[in-house]
């Protein structure tokens, strides 16, 4: 892969000392932050932190339209996104790494669409697999080499947040069908497709979601997602191998 776009999530708010930064701004408005860019090897990787580079944007408030225009603007080959969740399904410990095929959108009042009565002719796009099926296959191979386990599957329900769902919320979203929850991931995966860019999700589990388990701290959270993001970084490179 030439040019992969990751877009970082709660607890992967930086990647390191880029070789160079591009300033990310869109006829949507500003981007979540600068694009940082690393050569990995024969491969450029842009690096977006979705709640900006201090972690100060709440999912609702983030620019998802911007965020996704800035990336396509540089023509990555595909975006990786990385999103902390919840565990609705039991076999899904703290730390875990899944891959998603299907999502429910439960978000409302973001801005959807780059249709928008300016951007040219409507069109309605397919969306029945929201994750691009051959990036989900490169990304379970990678994580076989590199002798990391992802699990491969799962429905995530994307919640408006910030707040943690109630345990009856879960208890819903579960009957929906729902494996994991997270707040983050729509419409950005929506907006990717809109403009044909390869999407996938790599879900970390930071906690049972609400009602499952222990009760949720931010300092729980934190202290799981510090040690799982490590795994996120060596699947991403294994990736770009
Ligand atoms: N619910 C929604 N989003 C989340 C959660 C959760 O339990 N944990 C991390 N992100």
């Amino acid at each position: 892969m030439q040019r992969l776009a990751v877009i970082g999530g709660s607890g992967l708010d930086r990647w390191g000392k880029p070789s160079r930064q591009h300033e990310a701004s869109t006829r949507y408005g500003a981007a979540s932050a600068p694009i940082a860019v690393f050569e990995l090897g024969a491969t450029e990787l842009l690096f977006l932190p979705r709640h900006g580079s201090d972690h100060a944007l709440a999912p609702h408030l983030i620019n998802y339209r911007a965020n996704i225009a800035a990336l396509a603007a540089l023509e990555p080959d595909a975006v990786v996104a990385v999103n902390a969740v919840g565990a609705i399904a039991p076999d899904h410990a703290p730390g875990a790494l899944v891959l998603p095929d299907q999502l429910i959108d439960y978000s409302y009042g973001r801005d959807q669409s780059f249709f928008d009565g300016e951007a040219g002719p409507l069109a309605h796009v397919e969306f029945a697999e929201p994750f691009s099926a051959a990036l989900r296959q490169q990304l379970l191979q990678a994580a076989r080499q590199a002798q990391i386990d992802l699990y491969d599957g799962g429905c995530l329900a994307v919640t408006q947040g910030p707040r943690l769902e109630t345990a009856a919320e879960v208890g819903r979203l579960g009957r929906d069908g729902n494996t994991l929850v997270g707040m983050t991931s729509m419409p950005e995966a929506a907006l990717a497709r809109e403009v044909n860019l390869p999407y996938v999700c790599i879900a970390v589990v930071a906690n049972a979601a609400a009602g499952l388990g222990e009760t949720i701290t931010q300092a729980s959270i934190e202290q799981v997602l510090d040690a799982a993001m490590n795994e996120t970084r060596r699947l991403l490179v294994a990736l770009t191998d």
